[in-house]
């Protein structure tokens, strides 16, 4: 069958190219395309598995591991309003779709309209619910309203039966956006026909609202911004409306003013890799290296990084794995604050201000845009402000490569930043001083064994964040993003082989803050991988996968979740989950 021999060449590739010398130890390396299985290599797998797994193809749901969202005590709702409803067939370099938007009656009625609505909302949840049936890839897409990225998420790769998966993201953030008035929600999905790739993806998006009963306020410290200014490209395009960085140098900006009167500014950045840099944290030395960071510029000067978790996408590295627990934030990708503040004191000028990303060592292409948030003093038309202090060392970093060989071998990478910024904003509220550091470092290394045949990265991203100051919008924020993968095979030369594939990746963050409504919150999510491919004279003649993910959140206002689960193969094998604080261990 030239199938399953489609699927040893392509597979065995990192393999052979380095047994072949070929390539010298820097190059000797995955590239992106053998990180990825055609349509081929997928219905050879499928067809040696088990025909209890094979028949049960209608009906597969895929899902990421999240909390799960509940409203507040005592809100009413949902109000639900379903925003779009669209069949994603040849729409790669097409325009986005597009529907008006216009607040829901039970949004505009609130709190006696007039975009006053915004500030009775207690929970907004978007839901993307989406199926396909065939064959297709994994695609991303985008939602923006008036221009501001609300979700990001990468499609589920269906099954010839059919695949469906759904994304409930908060988006209580952006209330005022929802409420503001007539807009045009923009959806981006890039997806490809043809005669081998015939998959559509239908989706809907639909916006849940619940509200306060009581005409109470959200507490000054949790209250969503006044306004989201989007920084990104407008329409009409015939694609995102993010902005395109394909390389090291590029730097994709736009220019924005700021109300006069605002107080606070938070840019929220969202980010994905993709084609030469979708797996950035493999790549060689000649490939730019496997350290990349975005790089937030205000008028030219790096006011904040980006270090992004490194999300597979449902596609990569082996597409079982991620069936049916997909990874972590593939389906709803994170976003990144840049605490914008301390420069409002440059940004109150009223003239326009050019906000820019760079993503350093960056190879084609990294798709980049953000929101601004603006909180904005009601009781006075001008606020005025200062920056008293900016300092933005250059990033340091270094690769070191040893290898005795030229094919086996190690190398090392590490990369540290650091950014702080003070300034002061003079409001009806007083004169208060924000001060925002970042302090963020990556260690890397990536080992090449076995005559090339196999490949280890481990590494570890941390972000230490913390906004301080004497207003009540402190916050101190830790992440940290272990990775693990491991691509490997044995038998290589013989007539019987496997291919193996295994992945540890990790999210785990705290966050502390508010001031006087002091809140703190951990996360723990972890997944650990495996997948294994058993190929004889070229032909698959078994696969196998299995998936374990843990999921522990705990905030102080009694937010709690935990959830165990474990799956093998497309079977879910145990899915203990919970939500009060005593956890599940040991169940
Ligand atoms: C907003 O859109 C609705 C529905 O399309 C329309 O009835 C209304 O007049 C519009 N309002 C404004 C202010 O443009
Ligand atoms: C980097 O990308 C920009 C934008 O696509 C392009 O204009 C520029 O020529 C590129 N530079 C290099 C060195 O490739
Ligand atoms: C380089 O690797 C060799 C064996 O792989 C080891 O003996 C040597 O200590 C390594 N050198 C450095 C500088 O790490
Ligand atoms: C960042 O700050 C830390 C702690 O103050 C320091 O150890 C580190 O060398 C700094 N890194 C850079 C790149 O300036
Ligand atoms: C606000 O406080 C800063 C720092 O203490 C000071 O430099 C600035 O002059 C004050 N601004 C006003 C308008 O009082
Ligand atoms: C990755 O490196 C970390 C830190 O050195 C280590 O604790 C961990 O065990 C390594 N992971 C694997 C799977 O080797
Ligand atoms: C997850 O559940 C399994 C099976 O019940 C149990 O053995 C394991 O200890 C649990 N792990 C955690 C972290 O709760």
């Amino acid at each position: 069958m030239t199938t399953s021999s489609a699927f040893h060449r392509r597979c065995l590739l990192l393999l052979c190219l380095c047994f072949t010398l070929l390539f010298h130890f820097h190059s000797c390396a995955a590239s992106p395309r053998d990180l990825r299985f055609t349509a081929e290599d997928i219905a050879a797998v499928e067809a040696v598995l088990p025909s209890s797994l094979r028949q049960r193809q209608a009906k597969n749901t895929f899902f990421e591991v999240a909390r799960p969202l509940r409203p507040p005590r005592g809100s009413s709702g949902p109000c639900s309003t379903l925003l779009l409803s669209h069949s994603f067939a040849f729409t790669f370099t097409k325009p986005p779709v597009t529907a008006a938007y216009s607040p829901p009656s039970c949004l505009s009625d609130a709190a006696g309209g007039g975009g006053g609505g915004a500030r009775a909302v207690s929970l907004a949840v978007l839901e993307w619910r989406a199926d396909c049936r065939g064959t297709q890839y994994d695609r991303i897409f985008g939602v923006w309203l008036g221009g501001a990225e609300l979700l990001r998420g990468s499609t589920a790769e269906p099954r010839p039966g059919g695949v469906t998966w759904s994304v409930s993201k908060d988006v209580t953030k952006y209330a005022s956006l929802l409420a503001a008035g007539n807009s045009t929600l923009a959806v981006y999905l890039g997806n490809l026909i043809d005669d081998t790739y015939d998959g559509v993806y239908n989706a809907d998006l639909t916006l849940h609202l619940y509200f306060r009963r009581a005409a109470r306020s959200p507490t000054a410290s949790s209250a969503p911004a006044d306004r989201v200014v989007p920084v990104s490209r407008s329409l009409p395009l015939n694609d995102g409306l993010w902005f395109v960085v394909d390389n090291t140098t590029d730097i994709e900006s736009t220019r924005l003013t700021v109300p006069p009167n605002a107080y606070r500014a938070v840019l929220e950045v969202y980010v994905s890799s993709h084609n030469f840099d979708e797996f950035w944290y493999m790549n060689t030395p000649d490939q730019n290296g496997p350290f990349r960071e975005v790089t937030v510029h205000l008028d030219g000067d790096v006011v904040g990084a980006v270090w992004p978790f490194p999300v597979i996408y449902t596609g990569g590295i082996n597409p079982l794995i991620w069936r049916p627990i997909t990874s972590i934030g593939s389906f709803n990708l994170p976003s990144y604050d840049v605490e914008l503040t301390p420069f409002l004191g440059k940004l109150l000028d009223g003239k326009e201000h050019e906000l820019g990303f760079a993503v350093t060592n960056a190879q084609k292409s990294w798709y980049v845009d953000a929101n601004l948030h603006l909180w904005l003093d009601p009781k006075s038309s001008a606020t005025s402000g200062g920056v008293i202090a900016y300092d933005a060392p250059k990033l340091t970093g270094k690769i070191v490569s040893n290898s005795s060989d030229g094919i086996d071998g190690r190398y090392d990478a590490t990369a540290s930043r650091n950014i702080t910024a003070t300034g002061w904003v003079r409001s009806s509220r007083g004169n208060i001083t924000t001060t925002f550091t970042q302090r963020l470092t990556f260690v890397h290394t990536n080992v090449v064994s076995d005559k090339g045949s196999a490949q280890a990265i481990n590494q570890t991203t941390a972000a230490d964040t913390e906004v301080s100051g004497d207003g009540p919008h402190t916050q101190q924020v830790h992440q940290s993003f272990p990775l693990y993968i491991f691509l490997g095979g044995d038998g290589s030369g013989t007539s019987s082989q496997r291919l193996m594939r295994r992945v540890e990746i990790g999210l785990d963050e705290t966050r502390s803050g508010g001031g006087a409504e002091e809140s703190t919150s951990t996360l723990h999510n972890a997944q650990t991988a495996a997948a294994e491919v058993v190929l004889r004279d070229d032909q698959v003649v078994g696969a196998s996968w299995r998936m374990h993910q843990v999921y522990e959140y705990g905030g102080s206002d009694g937010g709690c979740y935990s959830r165990n689960v474990s799956s093998i193969g497309y079977d879910v094998l145990f899915d203990h989950n919970e939500e009060s604080c005593a956890g599940t261990r040991g169940r």
